[in-house]
């Protein structure tokens, strides 16, 4: 027997599946009047402008994953930079007389539901405390100073020197335009946006790992936003507070001293949160789904059993790593007769392996649970056809129990976890099941991300959340690696669930496809202009 809380979560997903003949409940229409301000302030607050980064960190590809070699000290610039690489703005965009802000991370519909805050240690020019990211105007906004013992296992005397990164959503942003299916978005845009941070991390050397044990109210609490007074429908729901060291060696604590968590909650706020539409709508069955998979304190985890994985050599990307984090974009046309060659194919899914120890899946110290399955159309090299990459090695027997028994099941490279199921045709299929979407088609390859579902879920209503996160960081390893190769990825949320799940032989919620990816040679639209990301501060 499953308990309410899971049977609120299963429903909650069955009902925003997509399918052929009915879309998820949404608005059907976009209130542009209504649309949700994508930037939060809190007015009133004490704004501390952070330095753009003069000089990108060295490194290449491979440092994303493996880290610098040498840790950045912990200051305000370094902050500036942490923070300028995850969810700082990348560029400006103009067409027909309307301007939008893209962000390093992407994000369902750019409507950018994820908040970033962080708690600091004293630095030079900051006071200790609570600060949420204002990405606009690149700044700081103080909402609480603090001292012992709030921030006491932050001070930079400490060895190492660290602080907590925190993400919150704002579901009102996503479901003003995708209604009911807007929450599985959000969950998604933090999973970008935490492998970003994780991502930005690596680059200065440090470690960002997740506080794994914390019950979501207490997040909320150290966030402040449990007791901010935020518009009817606007408030911000708790995602993850992560644990940024500069020294990568040192082991994250279990969880927060129980002393610091009552001090957080004890901090008087400052600043008043922007209204970000005049009319933000309620959305009940995604208030309810949110409420079943609140997550609860939980013991730590157990040490994740990873053998070490040598990386898949490949032909070198020219790029440095910051100079991909910052021209990460999403493809919105691809040149169909552009093929992507079979090594570059394959190094790009390599980066996607979680191993131990590596950025960005060792934030989660959680086990993978989620598995790629590959239409593959334009890889020179390879037949084209459906291709299974199994990320978690515990779920190669039961895929191969769940999946249609016609798969052949054949490796394409000895001791490389790709498959392949079946040749053929796909690009059709894969068009039709990405909601009709061209991208899926004209791409090299397209792919659906396929998660252990349903056991989960049932014993733990919160690894709902957990699965959705995991297949965010999945997109966002995968718009790197393409833009590292010369190509260019895009995040796919509207797919007819179902029907993928048909095209692979898979019956009930065992396993799920969660998201959708596509990758392919970019063609760029002459229309739209490109201005740089933080002009506007010029004058500042
Ligand atoms: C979770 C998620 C779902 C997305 N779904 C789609 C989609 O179905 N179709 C599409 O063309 N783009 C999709 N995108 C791409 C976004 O529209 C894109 O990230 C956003 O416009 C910002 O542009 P940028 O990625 O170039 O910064 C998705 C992105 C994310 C993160």
């Amino acid at each position: 027997m499953a308990s309410p809380a899971a049977e609120a979560v299963l429903r909650y997903h069955r009902r925003t599946k997509h399918r052929l003949d009915r879309y998820a409940r949404s608005p059907g229409y976009l209130d542009w009047d209504n649309q949700p301000d994508p930037f939060r302030r809190y007015d009133g607050c004490e704004r501390y402008a952070l330095p753009l980064a003069a000089e990108d960190p060295p490194g290449g590809p491979l440092d994303l994953y493996e880290g610098a070699r040498a840790a950045r000290a912990l200051d305000r610039a370094a902050v500036g930079l942490f923070l300028e690489l995850s969810l700082g703005l990348s560029a400006w965009k103009s067409a027909g007389g309307a301007r939008w802000a893209l962000r390093i991370h992407p994000s369902s519909g750019n409507l950018h539901p994820t908040e970033g805050y962080l708690v600091l240690p004293p630095l030079d020019g900051l006071p200790a405390g609570l600060y949420h990211y204002q990405p606009f105007w690149h700044a700081l906004e103080l909402r609480a100073e603090a001292g012992e013992p709030f921030t006491g296992l932050l001070a930079p005397g400490s060895r190492p020197a660290s602080f907590l990164f925190g993400l919150t959503s704002i579901f009102w942003r996503e479901a003003w335009k995708y209604g009911e299916r807007a929450f599985r978005y959000c969950l998604l845009d933090a999973g970008h946006a935490l492998a970003a941070a994780r991502f930005a991390a690596a680059l200065l050397g440090w470690r960002l790992s997740l506080l794994t044990t914390l019950a979501d109210d207490q997040t909320a609490a150290v966030l402040g936003i449990d007791r901010t007074a935020f518009a009817e429908n606007e408030e911000e729901h708790p995602e993850l507070l992560a644990w940024v060291a500069t020294d990568p060696s040192a082991p994250p604590p279990a969880t927060l001293p129980a002393a610091a968590l009552a001090a957080a909650g004890r901090l008087q706020l400052a600043g008043v949160p922007n209204r970000l539409s005049a009319q933000p709508l309620a959305w009940p069955e995604i208030s309810r789904a949110a409420a079943a998979c609140r997550k609860p304190e939980t013991p730590p985890p157990a040490p994740v059993p990873q053998a070490a994985r040598p990386w898949l050599p490949g032909p070198e990307s020219p790029l440095s790593a910051a100079r991909i984090l910052r021209r990460r974009r999403s493809g919105i046309a691809f040149d169909p007769r552009r093929s992507l060659e079979r090594e570059r194919f394959l190094v790009l899914l390599d980066r996607t392996l979680p191993r131990p120890g590596k950025a960005p899946f060792d934030a989660l110290a959680e086990p993978a649970a989620v598995d790629l399955l590959l239409f593959v159309h334009r890889v020179a090299g390879l037949p084209p056809g459906l291709y299974l990459l199994v990320r978690a090695e515990a779920h190669e027997g039961p895929l191969r129990r769940a999946m249609a028994a016609r798969f052949r099941w054949e490796p394409v490279l000895p001791g490389f976890p790709l498959f392949l199921l079946e040749e053929g045709d796909f690009r059709g299929l894969a068009r039709l099941v990405s909601c009709h979407q061209e991208i899926a088609g004209d791409g090299a390859f397209s792919l659906g991300m396929i998660a252990r579902f349903e056991e989960g879920v049932r014993r733990e209503p919160f690894r709902y959340r957990r699965l959705f996160r995991e297949c965010g960081m999945i997109g966002q390893v995968l718009y790197l690696e393409a833009e590292a190769h010369g190509f260019r990825g895009t995040g796919i949320g509207c797919f007819y669930d179902d029907e993928v799940h048909e095209a692979a032989g898979l019956e009930g919620l065992s396993f799920q496809s969660l998201y959708h990816f596509t990758v392919g040679a970019p063609v760029e639209d002459p229309r739209i202009t490109t201005l740089p990301p933080y002009g506007h501060l010029a004058a500042r």
